[in-house]
């Protein structure tokens, strides 16, 4: 399904409900809550509710294991562009999780110990019970994680070539596309799919022809987002300008 919100800031607020709602329900069951998390900036202002519930109306992630998407390859964890220091300031820095239970692809990884490790990273999803929801942006190329057009529906984590034109709009923060790593490790098609709920938020025009694509386009891995019409579990969150393109 497909929910279209006046603006961003409800849509956020709304998923962020959603997120914090499996997390106590959990907690009440005495169960672990296992929540697949995006970067980028689609999800700030989701991960900026989170912390305000927190901080303000006592929901803890103490029973929260959160597993992100990607990483760039290479990546130091402290550098400026990292998934790691992104996930550390919008939210982790902020909220009670157990640091031991974050997962984010380590992209400081010899490249002849990456495969070991990303079927060590699909591993640890299945052993705590696989995800509750996986919260996903989409790229302009249709990537979801970094699973870029021609990515197979049953890929698993591993490491990937970036597409240009997600290099070039990735090329702000670096200072240059020429400074953007062309590679990065990312969960599958296939480990995406696997989660019980899946949610992919886009805001503003610049999404709507891609949002057009992934939800009305012809099935296909040259816009790897269209795979999620396959699923039962999907619902696309957007706002106005998002969905402007929608018939
Ligand atoms: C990030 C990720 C990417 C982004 C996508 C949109 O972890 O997996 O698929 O969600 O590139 O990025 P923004 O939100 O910056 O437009």
């Amino acid at each position: 399904p497909v929910s279209v919100y006046e603006d961003e800031h409800i849509a956020s607020k709304k998923v962020a409900a959603r997120i914090a709602n499996i997390i106590t329900s959990k907690q009440k069951a005495g169960e672990n809550a296992v929540l697949g998390l995006a970067t980028g900036a689609t999800p700030v202002e989701v991960y900026a509710e989170l912390i305000r519930l927190h901080k303000e109306e006592g929901l803890s992630f103490q029973n929260v294991i959160t597993f992100n998407l990607d990483e760039y390859y290479p990546m130091q964890p402290d550098a400026k562009q990292s998934y790691v220091r992104f996930m550390d300031e919008q939210l982790f820095n902020h909220i009670d999780i157990k640091r031991e239970n974050i997962h984010i692809p380590d992209g400081t990884l010899k490249k002849e110990d990456i495969a070991d490790y990303c079927l060590a990273y699909e591993q640890k999803i299945s052993a705590v019970g696989g995800l509750d929801l996986q919260v996903l942006g989409i790229g302009r190329t249709g990537h979801i994680g970094f699973n870029e057009p021609g990515s197979a529906p049953n890929s698993g984590t591993r490491l990937v070539t970036l597409d240009d034109l997600t290099r070039r709009d990735a090329s702000r923060d670096f200072g240059g596309k020429e400074n953007v790593p062309t590679k990065a490790i990312t969960m599958g098609i296939g480990t995406i799919f696997k989660a019980r709920e899946i949610i992919l938020m886009a805001w503003s025009k610049k999404k709507a022809p891609i949002i057009k694509k992934a939800v009305e386009g012809e099935i296909s891995g040259s816009v790897p987002a269209t795979y999620l019409q396959l699923s039962e579990s999907v619902e696309f969150i957007l706002d106005k300008d998002a969905a402007s393109e929608l018939t």
